[in-house]
């Protein structure tokens, strides 16, 4: 009887780590679609495990404009960054490393990214690695279709982000901030 409740307990456990490893990479495999990220987005939120790379004047304060898919499965992104208080324009393509659904860029060291989840329509959360002359840092973004997200959307995020170790003062709300809209087309 003992041991039947500790198979049992064993058995629940498994379950839960694998339900866990898969929440994990939801929007990648064959189940993420990169062609339907396509388009207009707004940087919402911003956490980084390292704060300087976000706040004024770090070089992963970027607020994207559009995401472009090519035939070759890179993704373009069309940011602005705020260069000594001016917004500049910022253009990065990223190439699919042999990973499913992993991105690598090189810009301020090397990056390696990933869509942690997306609903293609509202929101999208990236999460990104940096390697940099021996030093490593995580960054993670928000970005939604329109210019703010719901309250459960951006809890949603701060609880992926808080998983992935990084403070809740490291997780910053843009609305508020100058994100450069006045740059953008159109
Ligand atoms: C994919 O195509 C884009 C646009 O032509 C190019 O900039 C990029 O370097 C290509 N990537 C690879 C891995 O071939």
């Amino acid at each position: 009887m003992k041991l039947l409740l500790m198979l049992l307990l064993l058995a629940l456990e498994l379950t839960l780590v694998c339900v866990h490893a898969e929440g994990e990479t939801s929007a990648r495999g064959k189940n993420f679609n990169p062609k339907k990220i396509e388009g207009k987005w707004y940087s919402v939120g911003l956490a980084s495990d390292k704060r300087e790379m976000i706040e004024e004047g770090g070089s992963m304060r970027v607020f994207v404009e559009d995401i472009d898919v090519f035939e070759n499965s890179s993704l373009a992104f069309k940011f602005h960054t705020k260069i000594n208080g001016v917004c500049t324009g910022l253009y990065l393509v990223c190439d699919e490393t042999e990973k499913d659904g992993e991105y690598f860029v090189e810009y301020d060291g090397r990056n390696k990214f990933t869509v942690l989840d997306t609903d293609y329509d509202g929101y999208v959360i990236f999460h990104l690695r940096n390697v940099n002359k021996g030093e490593t840092f995580q960054l993670m973004e928000l970005y939604g279709r329109k210019q703010d997200l719901s309250s459960k959307i951006k809890e949603k995020f701060a609880e992926l982000c808080k998983k992935h170790g990084i403070v809740e003062e490291n997780i910053l709300d843009l609305t508020e901030a100058d994100r450069c809209l006045q740059a953008r087309d159109g």
